[in-house]
């Protein structure tokens, strides 16, 4: 579609776009803000250990499904200039993951190395989460505008493809851990196949022989 011809809300200013990255960026704080908040009154709970580790996991997973949902939205309702907010919603993700590993290497297991070494072993959720946080940091390292011009763009989005493989650890870790109720990792299963099915029948749109479009990359754009 032509940008000049766009709704108005598909094409908003520098200045409404810096406010859309404000309001954001104060929405991924909060949740982080509000444990705070509850840790510091003494009420997270008779488990505040527990309490603070599946607020973080479950937040690092839900900033995943918004930062994978950037793409097909701007594709499906060509509102192009989301993809000026995906880096932070990436960076929020890999914030809360971090968040939620150190929860678990300080406050859960006190900095005992052997015994994460042994956990990171011997249980199968606690590995998978733990590839999940490794593959998820050379996205984080590699987020910059800077990075993206010294790896070229194509090795960038290469790279960037390890994203899809996060999803998927993610949820098998949440699947894994849970022991009776599996209603909330399945919604996640749903929300990430949804995500990544819309992504694949793109990419068989775009294989298609044909004029390239604007829209068959997503490299960020570089100031
Ligand atoms: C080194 C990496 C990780 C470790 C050691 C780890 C460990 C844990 C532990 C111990 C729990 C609590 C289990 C329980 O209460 O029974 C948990 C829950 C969870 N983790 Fe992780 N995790 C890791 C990485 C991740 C990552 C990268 C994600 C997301 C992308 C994630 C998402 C979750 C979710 C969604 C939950 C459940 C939250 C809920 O109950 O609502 N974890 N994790």
């Amino acid at each position: 579609m032509n940008a000049n011809v766009l709704p108005r809300w598909r094409q908003p200013s520098a200045t409404q776009i810096r406010v859309v990255k404000v309001v954001i960026f104060v929405l991924c704080v909060l949740p982080a803000l509000r444990l705070g908040v509850l840790m510091w009154r003494n009420e997270l709970g008779a488990n505040p250990i527990e309490h603070i580790t599946r607020a973080t996991g479950w937040w690092a997973l839900t900033v995943l499904a918004l930062t994978l949902a950037v793409t097909p939205l701007r594709r499906v309702l060509s509102v192009h200039w989301l993809l000026r907010v995906r880096r932070m919603l990436g960076l929020f993700c890999f914030f809360y993951a971090s968040l939620h590993f150190v929860t678990y290497v300080w406050l859960d297991q006190f900095f005992d190395w052997q015994g994460i070494i042994a956990d990171v072993i011997k249980r199968p959720f606690i590995t998978v989460g733990f590839s999940a946080l490794l593959a998820m940091t050379p996205l984080a390292l590699t987020s910059t505008s800077a990075m993206v011009r010294r790896l070229g763009a194509k090795r960038w989005l290469a790279l960037h493809r390890l994203v899809y493989l996060v999803a998927i650890l993610g949820v098998v870790h949440f699947l894994w851990l849970v022991k009776k109720d599996l209603t909330e990792p399945l919604v996640f299963f749903g929300v990430f196949a949804l995500l990544l099915g819309v992504r694949v029948v793109y990419w068989l749109k775009d294989r298609r022989p044909g004029p390239a479009g604007p829209l068959r990359t997503s490299v960020p754009k570089m100031p």
